[in-house]
């Protein structure tokens, strides 16, 4: 029998046989949902910050979906420092959400139910993470 694989990892799994480098995908999509977004990066050399932003958001999602081996601690630490940049705590979890909604664009007939509950669920616990951290 074949190991369960986590749906959230499944459907970074998926994706990545679609699509190389989810990072244009994502941000286009957060500029087109969150306009408000797009001046909060500088001009000069936010290439950068939005890829390594990208790469530890999937990062925590991993670890929060998996083994919670402590990345996931990331995103507490992050809600400081995003106070810190003035990004408001609801667009700071709508992130979340946008990488979802790329992934499941992706998918598209592969977005399953098993992993569009798993993405549910995971999405509903980490607002409930952010909600609830200490400034
Ligand atoms: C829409 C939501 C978000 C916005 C608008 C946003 C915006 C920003 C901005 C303006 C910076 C600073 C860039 C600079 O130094 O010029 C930054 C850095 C960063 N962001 Fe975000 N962010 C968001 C969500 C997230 C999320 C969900 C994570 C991960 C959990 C994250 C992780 C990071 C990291 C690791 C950095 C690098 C420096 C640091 O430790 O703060 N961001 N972000």
């Amino acid at each position: 029998m074949m190991a369960q694989v986590n749906p959230i990892h499944r459907s970074f799994e998926l994706a990545a046989e679609r699509c190389e480098d989810l990072t244009p995908l994502v941000y286009q999509r957060l500029f087109r949902e969150h306009p408000e977004t797009m001046s909060m990066f500088r001009t000069d050399g936010s290439e950068l910050v939005k890829g390594s932003m990208l790469a530890l958001s999937i990062e925590a999602i991993l670890d929060f979906a998996g083994g919670r081996s402590g990345h996931f601690r990331m995103i507490e630490c992050e809600v400081s420092s995003h106070d810190a940049y003035g990004t408001p705590r609801e667009l700071f979890a709508a992130f979340f959400g946008v990488i979802a909604a790329t992934l499941r664009e992706l998918l598209d007939a592969d977005w399953s139910p098993e992993i569009d509950g798993a993405w549910r669920k995971l999405l509903d616990e980490i607002g409930g993470v952010v909600a609830r951290s200490q400034t």
